[in-house]
C-alpha cells in the first residue's frame, strides 16, 4: 500500500502513484479505499484493466470483422496494454506518434493511418519505417501525396473516406473530413487507375446513439461501390459506438452489429472484402474513473481540482453527464442527493460544468467525487493550463462505475439548480 503523504511538499511528488507511461502504482479494491489510504491532493485516475480486457473481448466477439482501436481516444500505454491483453492487435492511428506507439510497443501489431490529411514526412516514416500499408484520404491531392511519398508503391491500400450525414451523434465528424458519393467514385477510380488497392471508410460521428445511422451510411457506401465498379478490399464502418452516460443509455452493441450486417452492400460481402470498425469510446470509457477533490462549496457550486482544461471537457462541450458519487475519507456522506454544478480549478470563468449533477446533499470541502466513464477523451485532452495537469494513476479492482437512472436530476431538482 502506498504511504499517505507526509507533508505538503511531498504531496506534489508522484510518491506512491505512477506517472503516465510507467504503469499504475498502487492497487486498491475501489476508489473509496484509495481515498481513505492516500487522501490525494491531486486528481487520480482509477484504472480498471479487467474492465478494458473484458470490453475488448466482448467487442471482438460481437463484431463480424476486424476491430481497430482508435488510439486517439486514449493513448496512455497502460490502457492500450489492457486492450491488447483483451485481444486487440489492430490500431486506427492518426499521427506518426500514434503509429510509433503501437508499432514500437507491440511487434506483431498492425497500424492503419486513418487521418485523411497527413504530413508528408509522417507518410514516409509510417510506410518505410513502421510498415503501414493503409492510408485514408478524401481529396485527389492527398492521393497524389501518398503516392509520391511511398514511391507509387503497389502494396498500399488507399482508404477513401465517405462523408456521412449528421445523424444522432453527439460529435459530428462529417463537416471536416470525407467527400460525397461522386467524390468517392472519382477517387476510387483514380486509385484503381494508379494500380493500388482501394478501401472505403466512413465515421458516423462520435457517441452515435442510433444504429440506423450506420444503415444510412452503408446505403451511401453501396451507391459509391455500385457507381464506381471498383472492387474494394476493405469496408471500414468507423467508430462512433456509444458509451452510456447519465440520461443516455444506448442500445446494446448487438443492435449496432445487426444494423451493420443488414445494410452491408453486396460488394462488401464479396470474399475479397474485409469488414472493419474503429471504436474508441466504446472500448475505453468504462476503463477508468477519475477521483477529484472538492476545494470549496459555495451553495450549489462545488470548486473541484479538475475541469474543462483537464480531463473534463466532454462535460461542457458535449454536455455529457458522467456518473458521479461523493467519497468521504473516514466518513459517510448523506444518502440524500441534491443538484450541483462544478467549477474547475483554473481562473477562467468558462471552466464550469453546469450539470446539474446529483451528489450527496451534505458534500463539503475535503470530500472527493468519483467520476465514472472517465477512460475516453479525458486524459487525452488534458492541458496544463494554469498549472493543473492531472497525471496520477492507481489501479482499482471493482467493477466499472456506470451511470444509473437514479443519478438523473428530476424536473424539480433541475429547476432548483437553475
Ligand atoms: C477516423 C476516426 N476513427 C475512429 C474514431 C473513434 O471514434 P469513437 O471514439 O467515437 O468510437 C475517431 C474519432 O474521432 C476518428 O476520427
Amino acid at each position: 500500500m502506498p504511504m499517505p503523504f507526509a507533508n505538503t511538499a511531498d504531496q506534489l511528488l508522484p510518491t506512491g502513484y505512477a506517472a503516465p507511461g510507467s504503469g499504475a502504482a498502487g492497487r486498491y479494491p475501489d476508489a473509496a479505499a484509495m481515498v481513505s489510504a492516500i487522501r490525494p491532493d491531486q486528481p487520480i485516475y482509477c484504472f480498471r484493466p479487467h474492465v478494458l480486457r473484458a470490453t475488448a473481448r466482448n467487442f471482438i466477439d460481437a463484431f463480424p470483422g476486424r476491430v481497430l482501436y482508435a488510439v486517439k481516444c486514449n493513448a496512455e500505454p497502460i490502457f492500450v496494454d489492457a486492450l491488447r491483453d483483451g485481444g486487440v492487435c489492430d490500431f486506427d492511428t492518426a499521427s506518426l506518434t500514434e503509429v510509433a506507439l503501437v508499432r514500437d510497443r507491440y511487434a506483431d501489431s498492425r497500424a492503419y493511418f486513418m487521418h485523411p490529411v497527413k504530413q508528408r514526412g509522417a507518410i514516409r516514416e509510417a510506410y518505410y519505417r513502421y510498415g503501414v500499408r493503409h492510408f485514408a484520404l478524401d481529396h485527389p491531392d492527398e492521393l497524389a501525396k501518398i503516392r509520391q511519398e511511398t514511391g507509387d508503391a503497389d502494396d498500399v491500400t488507399m482508404m477513401v473516406r465517405l462523408a456521412t450525414p449528421r445523424g444522432a451523434a453527439v460529435y459530428d465528424l462529417g463537416g471536416k473530413f470525407g467527400t460525397d458519393v461522386a467524390g468517392c467514385i472519382d477517387l476510387l477510380r483514380a486509385v484503381q487507375a494508379g494500380g493500388q488497392k482501394a478501401g472505403l471508410c466512413f465515421h458516423v460521428g462520435s457517441q452515435c446513439l442510433t444504429p440506423s445511422s450506420w444503415a444510412t451510411a452503408l446505403r451511401l457506401a453501396d451507391e459509391v461501390l455500385r457507381g464506381s465498379g471498383v472492387p474494394v478490399s476493405v469496408l471500414d464502418v468507423g467508430g462512433g459506438f456509444p458509451a452510456p452516460y447519465v440520461g443516455l443509455y444506448p442500445p446494446p452493441l448487438d443492435a449496432y452489429v445487426a444494423a451493420i450486417r443488414d445494410a452491408l452492400p453486396d460488394a462488401a460481402r464479396a470474399p475479397g472484402c474485409e469488414l472493419w470498425c474503429e471504436p474508441g469510446r466504446a472500448l475505453v470509457a468504462a476503463g477508468a474513473s477519475l477521483v477529484v477533490r472538492v476545494e470549496l462549496r459555495r451553495a450549489g457550486f462545488l470548486y473541484i481540482n479538475d475541469g474543462i482544461y483537464g480531463s473534463l471537457s466532454d462535460l461542457k462541450y458535449a454536455g455529457l453527464r458522467f456518473p458521479m458519487r461523493v467519497l468521504r475519507a473516514g466518513g459517510r456522506p448523506s444518502g440524500r442527493l441534491a443538484p450541483f454544478s462544478l467549477f474547475g480549478p483554473t481562473c477562467d470563468s468558462a471552466d464550469v460544468m453546469e450539470g446539474p449533477y446529483m451528489l450527496a446533499e451534505d458534500v463539503r470541502e475535503g470530500d472527493y467525487i468519483e467520476i465514472g466513464q472517465a477512460g475516453a477523451y479525458t486524459l487525452e485532452l488534458r492541458t496544463d493550463f494554469n498549472g493543473f495537469l492531472p497525471d496520477r494513476f492507481v489501479e482499482v479492482t471493482d467493477p466499472a462505475f456506470l451511470p444509473m437512472p437514479a443519478m438523473e436530476p428530476t424536473e424539480a431538482t433541475a429547476r432548483a439548480a437553475e
